[in-house]
């Protein structure tokens, strides 16, 4: 009895010393659903892991972070890593900004401690790793295709230093890579609960890969202990965004729940976690939409942020009490009304022009819609195999009538197999305005073996990125720099707000030799072979013979008639004869065929004697 109740003890403060911190970690998971004005449904999912000391020693036990991660960036010297991969791409005019912003296909980006010196070689090491980590792509990522950045991906950790030096960072996209289930699972595995218990049990494969945008995010930093930032804790943020399409997802309404976007319901709170919350933003209630929302949230909450007032619907997942599944669903009223949608302060597309497989141009459109001025970073990655013209590249605003001066720039012109083209500038953008970025470039003839497999596909160009802070917080739902959960973003009112937009990919057909060449010649060839090798042979291995004139074959009509002509005269002398004899008339074609034969015979054994 003592002994039980001594067990139980141990369990039970083991188990509070697990929850309370004896490690110093937490965990907290957050999902943040937000109906957009284009109808479509954006979930946000974000697992963040704080890990205290994490930084500092480089052996010790892991116990909510994922110990394969911080391994690797213990391994490799690793400040911040940012990796995301996406399906689709992010439509800014009508969905706003996310949270965490991603370009289609792969992205990594990190930041090396201060005094690495191999930084390629580690920089490779790292995306290997990833790869496997990840089951992606990764490992096609090499130095070769990485720049340093100069003005873009600023470190967004707190460091001691505030020394950026920019040979430390590295930067990759793989526009290409595709994102599916291999991908998810190993993301699910990272995080403290698995997909066993709490919102990580949502990420179903099959609802998230059928989503209009899905993306997948990994991101490491160092981030402040406390408010006077003497001490950091490692952070990891792993994040899902999800864009739905109600009207895809089938039946004609409006109506989402849970079990519609994800396929299930939700069971309970991960119990390794700080918090579990679920954030509905009801501003758009009212206006544009008008739901209800069952069953009821815990509590509703105004966050002030910038001059923009918001209202989440807040359900405290650890609070409440889940008897059998948990979801989430809003009921409209009235009828569907779709309504004007205003865009976002600034956005942009992106496009290819020119005809023709020799020269062409890209061009950059950036959408300013604030009153004021506005400035904005731009960073370009274009591949060696697209050799640009610095001297073509033009920037003007408002239709070509104003022409616009960067005050930074830095262009460094690529080299064929070894290292791409990055342009990077600063410019400021004139009060609503559309800014235009063209630059010219030639289409390249690459080498034979440098084609992918299916060569006519087209080649990828990896998306420009845009970086900016905005004036104010309409249609922002961005984490501020110095809070780590959604929940930070509440009432965080800032005098900027950092934002970075990715453009579209771009896919350009490089001139492609006919790859079908090589095999229209060997059909061609064996074409002729075949028809050639008929009648060599016959003409080679048959002999000519003498034919006896009396015995002359005719034609195949003729012998035909002959046949049937003694045929008939033979039924209609049986006919005549009263007992006729049948086995003769059988036998009489029998009897030629026997006597084929043994012509045959006797060629083929003419044949063989002479050969040997
Ligand atoms: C941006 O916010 C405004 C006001 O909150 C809203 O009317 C508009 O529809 C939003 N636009 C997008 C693209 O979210
Ligand atoms: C930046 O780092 C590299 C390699 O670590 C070093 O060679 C270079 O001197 C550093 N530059 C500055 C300005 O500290
Ligand atoms: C939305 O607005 C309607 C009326 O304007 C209100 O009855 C309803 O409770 C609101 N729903 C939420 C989730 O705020
Ligand atoms: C945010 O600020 C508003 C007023 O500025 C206040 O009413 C609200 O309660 C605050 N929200 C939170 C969660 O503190």
């Amino acid at each position: 009895m003592i002994v039980w109740a001594v067990f139980t003890l141990i369990l039970s403060s083991v188990s509070a010393l697990g929850q309370s911190g004896l490690y110093g970690d937490e965990f907290h998971e957050e999902l943040v659903l937000k109906q957009l004005p284009s109808g479509h449904v954006y979930s946000y999912f974000q697992f963040t892991t704080l890990w205290e000391n994490g930084g500092d020693q480089p052996n010790h036990h892991c116990h909510l972070f994922p110990q394969s991660l911080s391994e690797v960036l213990h391994l490799y010297n690793v400040d911040e890593m940012h990796l995301s991969l996406t399906g689709g791409l992010w439509r800014h005019e009508n969905w706003g900004y996310p949270v965490v912003s991603a370009p289609p296909g792969a992205e990594l980006w990190a930041w090396f401690k201060e005094g690495t010196h191999d930084v390629d070689k580690k920089w490779t090491l790292l995306s290997n790793a990833l790869s496997g980590l990840f089951c992606a792509s990764l490992n096609f990522i090499n130095p070769q295709q990485s720049p340093s950045p100069k003005y873009s991906f600023a470190p967004l950790g707190a460091y001691g230093s505030a020394s950026q030096n920019r040979s430390l960072l590295r930067y990759s996209t793989l526009p290409r890579e595709i994102v599916c289930t291999e991908n998810l699972t190993p993301f699910k595995k990272l995080l403290p609960c698995d997909s066993k218990k709490g919102l990580s049990s949502l990420l179903n494969a099959g609802n998230i890969h059928n989503a209009n945008y899905h993306s997948l995010g990994i991101h490491v930093r160092p981030q402040c202990k406390d408010e006077n930032c003497h001490e950091t804790v490692l952070e990891l943020k792993q994040t899902v965004s999800l864009v739905y399409d109600l009207i895809i997802l089938g039946q004609e309404s409006r109506d989402w729940s849970f079990r519609k976007l994800f396929g299930v319901g939700l069971a309970g709170p991960c119990p390794l976690a700080k918090s579990s919350k679920i954030y509905v933003d009801c501003s758009t209630n009212a206006t544009t939409f008008d739901y209800n929302l069952s069953p009821d949230p815990t509590e509703f909450i105004n966050s002030n942020r910038g001059g923009y007032n918001t209202v989440f619907a807040v359900y405290d997942i650890k609070k409440t009490h889940i008897i059998n599944m948990f979801s989430v669903s809003a009921t409209h009223k009235g009828p569907r009304v779709q309504s004007i949608i205003s865009p976002p302060v600034i956005h942009a597309t992106r496009y290819i022009v020119g005809y023709g497989q020799e020269h062409g141009g890209i061009v950059t459109k950036i959408h300013n819609n604030h009153w004021k001025e506005i400035d904005i970073t731009l960073f370009e990655n274009i591949p060696w195999f697209l050799p640009t013209y610095y001297h073509t590249l033009k920037i003007t605003a408002n239709g070509g009538k104003q022409v616009l001066k960067p005050y930074a720039k830095h262009y460094l012109p690529g080299r064929d197999r070894s290292r791409p083209y990055t342009l990077e500038f600063l410019v400021t953008l004139p009060p609503r305005s559309v800014t235009e970025i063209y630059l010219e470039f030639d289409y390249s003839f690459l080498k034979w073996q440098e084609y992918p497999p299916d060569a006519n596909h087209g080649f990828y160009v990896g998306a420009a990125a845009i970086t900016t802070l905005l004036p104010h917080t309409k249609n922002y739902t961005g984490v501020p720099i110095d809070g780590s959960t959604f929940s930070s973003s509440i009432n965080a009112s800032r005098d900027t707000y950092p934002v970075t937009l990715h453009t579209e990919i771009l896919l350009v057909t490089l001139p492609t030799p006919d790859f079908s060449m090589p095999y229209n010649v060997i059909c061609l060839a064996c074409t002729v072979v075949a028809l050639a090798f008929g009648p060599l042979h016959n003409h080679t291995t048959k002999r000519l013979q003498m034919l006896d004139p009396s015995e002359e074959t005719k034609g195949v009509i003729a012998n035909l008639r002959q046949r049937l002509n003694s045929f008939l005269t033979q039924s209609t002398k049986a006919k005549e004869q009263s007992s006729p004899a049948p086995s003769e008339v059988i036998k009489s074609p029998q009897k030629e065929e026997a006597a084929c034969g043994s012509k045959v015979t006797s060629r083929k054994k003419d044949r063989a004697a002479k050969s040997s």
